[in-house]
């Protein structure tokens, strides 16, 4: 499974909810974690998979040595955040090589189904929080260049620019 990349559609697509919690779904679940812990990535959404569903994967730890980090959110939203709101360093697999701070509420409540399809509520905050409010904005169409603030924007424009450019590229080879 390749990381689907900036400025691809299916980065902005509507995603529809997980329905079939089967072999199916449990195979594309192990392909999103292999995906991202290859890419040296803590969480990975499956329209960066190419798929338009909501579902998203993350590990804290970044590590498949660390197995019991991993979260599978089936169907996330968020039921309260926090007002307490902080700033903090972000990346995306989707867009190699660019970083930002980006705000986020510090704490979230949230509710999902597991990969079995059974409700579960989670209480998140900090790093974990941040890593889930940032995938789950994938889920939304939403990226975390939309939340850069204007001098940031400017600043990674270049960037953005090449990876269109090589998008292009890529896609008139095809
Ligand atoms: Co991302």
């Amino acid at each position: 499974m390749e990381v689907v990349l900036y400025p691809d559609p299916r980065l902005r697509r509507r995603n529809a909810p997980v329905q079939r919690f089967d072999a199916d779904l449990e195979a594309l679940v192990r392909d999103m974690f292999e995906a991202m812990y290859r890419t040296k990535g803590v969480g990975l959404a499956a329209p960066q998979a190419g798929l338009n569903l909501r579902l998203l994967v993350y590990n804290p730890e970044g590590d498949p040595a660390k197995s019991q980090g991993e979260r599978v959110l089936c169907n996330p939203r968020i039921v309260w955040r926090s007002r307490d709101k902080d700033w903090g360093e972000e990346g995306c697999l989707s867009f190699p090589g660019i970083f930002a701070r980006i705000e986020r509420p510090t704490a979230v409540h949230i509710e999902a189904q597991d990969l079995h399809g059974q409700p579960t509520r989670l209480e998140l905050a900090d790093w974990d929080g941040r890593i889930f409010q940032h995938e789950l904005d994938h889920l939304e169409g939403i990226l975390f260049i939309d939340r850069m603030t204007p001098s940031d924007k400017v600043r990674i424009k270049p960037l953005l620019d090449e990876l269109a450019e090589k998008f292009s590229t890529a896609r008139a080879q095809a």
